[in-house]
This record gives C-alpha cells, structure tokens and sequence, in this order.
C-alpha cells in the first residue's frame, strides 16, 4: 500500500530496484505518481505540474511551478552547431533514430557526469533536459519535412510550445487550439512514468554507470522505440488502417494474433504488468471521443478500434490471459485527430516519459545506488580443454 517495492537495490542481483516515485498495481489496474491516482492528475493537474512532482516529489507551490517554468525557458536555446548534425541525416530518418542522437551529442555541449551532491548543478541538468529535449524532439519532423527548424517561444507554455515548434511556419503563425493543448498535456501526463518499464529501466541501468543525464536518456529513447514497447502506438495505428483497408474485418486480425506462427500480435493489447484495464487506456478512450468530438473529426478509425477491442474482450485466447487494451491503443487516435503524424507518435511518447525517466534517474543517483549488473544463469558449454586446430 505504501507504494514501496522492496527488493535487491539498485539491480544488484536481480535487476529490480526500491522506488518512491511510481506505485501499480497490476491486478486492481492502479497507477500513481508520489501517491497520487492517474485519475486525480489527469483531471486536475497539468504536465508541467506533475512533471515537477514526478522529479522533485511534491507538487509545486505557485511560485516554485514559475521558477521551474523560467528555469526551463532559460535552456530552451539549443547550440546552433546542432544543426550541422540534423543535416548529415537521411530525409527519410525515422524521428526516433534522430532524436536519439540528438539527445546523445546533447551531451557534448554539456559534459557530463552530473555532480548530484551538488543540488543547483542538478537542478540546471533536470531544467536543461527538459528545455532541449522538447525542442530537438520537434527538429525531427521539421528535418523530415525539409521544413526550417523553430525556436521556443518564452511567451508561451510548455505543450503549446511543442505545437507551434512542430507546425510553425514563416508563411503564419500557429493558431493556438484550446482544444488542442489541452489533450497533448493530458496525453503527456498519462504517459509521465510508469516504474521500471524498458525504457526506464535502460535509463537507470545506463546512469548507474554514472554516464550523464543526456547520455541516459538517449539510450531510453532507443528502447522505446521498440514496437513491443513505445513504438507500440505507432504501430497500432499501421494495424487499425491495414484493417481498415481490408475491409475492416477485426476478427481475421485477432486470429493472426492468437495464431503462434504467425508473429503479429494485437498492437497495443496486453501487459506485463497489468493484468487488468491500463488505467491510462480508459481515461485516453473516453479522451478520444471527447476530442474528436470537439474539433469535429469523424476518424472511421475510431470505431474499427473500439469494435476490435469488444471482439478481443470475448474471446476466450485474450481473456484467459488478462489481456485489455494498453496506453498505446488509443492514443494514437488522438494524435491524428491532433494533426500528428504517425512516425511523431513514438516521440510524443518519449516528450511524455521524460519527466519520469529525469526521476528515476535521479533518485537512482541521489541514492548512490551501485552500477546495474544483472547476472545471469549459465546454460553454455562445461569446462573442456583445447585441442590444436590440426587435432580437431
Ligand atoms: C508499453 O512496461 C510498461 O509499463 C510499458 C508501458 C509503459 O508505460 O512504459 O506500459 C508502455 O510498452 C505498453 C505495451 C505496448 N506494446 C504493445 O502493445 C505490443 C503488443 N503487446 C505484446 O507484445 C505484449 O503484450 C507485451 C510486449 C506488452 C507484453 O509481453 P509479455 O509480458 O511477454 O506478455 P505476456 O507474458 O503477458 O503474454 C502472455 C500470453 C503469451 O501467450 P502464451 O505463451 O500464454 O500462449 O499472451 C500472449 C503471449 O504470446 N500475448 C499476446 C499479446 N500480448 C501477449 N498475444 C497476442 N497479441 C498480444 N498483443
């Protein structure tokens, strides 16, 4: 109930870890921040807010939530020679793959590692990351789309911010939606952490070698990138349009996932963790109808995945093994009703988990915890001795 999981340290043995910052609870379908429900801060909060609670483990005063805003705005400026790499590129370079080594030679223009004993320095590090990472995010599309590269507006907020750097052009301004930011920041606080998922724990077990923050949060880009893993949303996208250009005929598609020779699974169904409704799921699917509601999208999309899930939740293969729709079923739907195109998705992922990876990185070196080093179970050859190449 405390929230707390209490096993070996620091991946010493067995690859978990003690943590405050995320609780689940995968049979009751439970997710918290510092103690506080999924529900509440979706509702109720913004993701600035609930990013400053996942890193510093309390929710700002009002003063603290400005400081933390113009401490951002302060590194939002990213070193003008970082254009050099976007340009040696492909066109065709999938978002994540440049964002990734983006957020790597980030690390070249602030040399790591992090001294965390000293508090302002970390500070600096948390708002830095925070600031350049949204930016270089957006550089993905715009270099995808031959588009010039947009700075950050100070005058402006945060998720709004990542709207205009991504749609910005000289020919006009971007038109601030209401409707809009509102879904992004609610979108990106359900996606804020999620305790030890692949991609955090690539990001504890690659700062537990005391490689900086850029460095450690690179290499969970790469992880999540995965299509089992974040790169899941994008991925259930391609699937629910491949459906839709066959006629949508759901069921072919659950008998291909349920069919152990054939390697399609239902994207974005099932979880390690959750053995019941991913919170995050409910709350997004009630999101996607209010959204496409409200800016007056009629996404056929929308009813093919909803017919899906149903189809998935009768059949006896999915509910004998807990399997419901996770986070990255619907959210998809959102971002397209958004203007998002579907290779952003994975990235808008990775825009949303940065506060919690931040957090777990830094709880991770504020308790000194030891280099990550899981261990394994040998299953290779016994002791022999060696026989001359001519002998064998
Ligand atoms: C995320 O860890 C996190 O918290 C991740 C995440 C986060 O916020 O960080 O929540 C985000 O990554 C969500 C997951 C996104 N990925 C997908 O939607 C890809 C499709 N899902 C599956 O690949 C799978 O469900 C995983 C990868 C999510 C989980 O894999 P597991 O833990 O190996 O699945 P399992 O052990 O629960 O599987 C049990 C059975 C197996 O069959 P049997 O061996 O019992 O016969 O269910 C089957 C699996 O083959 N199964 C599926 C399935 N998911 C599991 N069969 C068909 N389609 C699926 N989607």
């Amino acid at each position: 109930e405390t929230g707390a999981v209490t096993m070996d340290p620091g991946f010493k043995n067995t690859g978990a870890c003690k943590s405050a910052i995320t609780f689940l609870d995968g049979e009751e379908g439970i997710l918290r921040y510092r103690g506080y429900s999924i529900e509440q801060l979706a509702e109720q909060s913004n993701f600035l807010e609930v990013s400053y609670l996942l890193i510093f483990g309390e929710l700002p005063t009002a003063a603290q939530i400005e400081k933390f805003e113009n401490d951002i705005r302060k590194y939002t400026l990213v070193n003008e020679e970082m254009k050099n790499i976007i340009d040696g590129f492909p066109k065709n370079a999938h978002p994540m793959g440049i964002l990734a080594s983006l957020t790597s030679a980030l690390t070249a223009f602030n040399p790591a590692p992090v001294n965390v004993a000293k508090e302002d320095e970390l500070y600096d590090a948390i708002c830095k990351t925070m600031g350049k990472f949204l930016v270089i995010a957006t550089w993905t599309f715009r270099k995808n789309m031959g588009y010039p590269l947009n700075y950050y507006d100070n005058t402006k907020g945060y998720v709004e911010n990542f709207m205009r750097l991504m749609f910005e052009l000289p020919t006009g301004p971007y038109l601030r939606n209401e409707t809009v930011v509102n879904a992004l920041d609610k979108l990106f606080i359900l996606h804020a952490d999620h305790e030890q998922n692949c991609s955090t724990s690539t990001v504890r077990i690659v700062g537990s070698s005391h490689a900086g923050l850029f460095a450690s949060i690179s290499a969970g880009v790469s992880a999540l990138w995965g299509p089992l893993h974040g790169g899941a949303n994008q991925a259930v996208l391609e699937m629910l349009e491949e459906i839709q250009n066959n006629g949508g005929d759901a069921d072919k598609y659950l008998a291909k996932a349920k069919d152990k020779d054939d390697p399609f699974r239902l994207m974005g169904f099932g979880h390690r963790v959750y053995k019941n409704f991913d919170p995050r799921a409910k709350i997004i699917k009630k999101a996607a109808d209010d959204v496409l509601a409200e800016l007056g999208v009629n996404d056929p999309i929308l009813n093919i995945a909803k017919k899906l899930e149903e189809a998935a939740l009768q059949d006896e293969y999915f509910k004998s093994r807990n399997l419901y729709p996770n986070v990255d079923f619907y959210s998809g739907i959102i971002y397209r009703a958004l203007g998002i195109p579907t290779e952003m998705f994975t990235v808008l992922f990775a825009i949303g988990r940065l506060p919690g990876w931040i957090a777990q990185w830094k709880e991770m070196r504020v308790n000194k915890e030891p280099i990550g080093r899981p261990r394994q179970i040998y299953t290779g050859a016994p002791l022999r001795d060696f026989v001359e190449q001519s002998a064998r």
